[in-house]
């Protein structure tokens, strides 16, 4: 039976998937943050789990319940997210990165709260790890996947983020898209590969594009054991 056989082909497999946004502290009541809601990665998440994988869900704060079969590992800030899936690198065949890490963190966290004095207060940041980045550095034969939301030359900025971070491919989205984004069930996408090769994918729900994902995940897979 295709359908039961299909349910259960990441069996053998551990997966990491990072979800959410980053926080970075400001002090003991602020911080930086955007506006993933961890949708996208929880459902990914949710559906390894079902097809049989061991899944580490890396997860900045959401509004999110962990999905059943999942091991969710709460994380605030960029390196909190880096040194947890450090901790479970060598275990994983593949890692997805569908969280919106905060590129800048402030260059330091106050222990007490800023008091409200002057007119302008300006914050120093500075950059946070590229987290994929360094992973592609030292990814052997894992397979690595990377988002991208873009609300210009999406396209281009994909595909030179897959070349840059060593992805094997990027789910790339507009944000201005309608049906696309943050906060949506339903997503649009292009999934674009080392070979520059472009995949449309119509408007679907964000289960039905993790199981899709899944898919080419583990198509790629299966290649590289050939
Ligand atoms: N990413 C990461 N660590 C960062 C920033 C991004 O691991 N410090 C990952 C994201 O999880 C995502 C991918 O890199 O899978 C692309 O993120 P994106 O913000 O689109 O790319 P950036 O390289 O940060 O470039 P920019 O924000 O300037 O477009
Ligand atoms: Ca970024």
């Amino acid at each position: 039976n295709e359908i039961l056989n299909k349910k259960k082909d990441l069996q053998d497999k551990t997966i990491i998937i990072t979800a959410g946004p980053t926080r970075e502290p400001i002090d003991p009541v602020r911080f930086i943050s955007n506006h993933s809601t961890g949708k996208m990665g929880y459902a990914i998440a949710e559906k390894a789990a079902e097809r049989g994988a061991k899944v580490y869900l890396i997860s900045g704060p959401t509004a999110l319940k962990a999905p059943k079969g999942v091991r969710l590992i709460s994380v605030n800030s960029a390196k909190d997210m880096q040194r947890r899936i450090m901790e479970h690198f060598d275990e994983a065949q593949i890692i997805i990165k569908s969280a919106a890490v905060a590129d800048y963190a402030p260059a330091v966290a106050h222990d007490q709260k800023i008091k409200k004095k002057d007119e302008n207060l300006t914050i120093e940041l500075v950059k946070n790890p590229d987290i994929l980045y360094e992973l592609g550095k030292i990814k052997g034969d894992k397979i690595l996947v990377g988002f991208a939301m873009e609300t210009q030359n999406l396209i281009e900025n994909a595909k030179e983020k897959v070349l840059k971070k060593n992805l094997d491919f990027i789910v790339a989205n507009d944000l201005f898209t309608e049906g696309a984004g943050f906060a949506t069930d339903t997503n649009i996408v292009k999934i674009i590969d080392r070979g520059g090769n472009i995949e449309s994918v119509p408007k679907m729900s964000k289960h039905q594009l993790a199981d899709l994902i899944l898919d080419r995940v583990m198509y790629l897979q299966q290649l590289g054991e050939v």
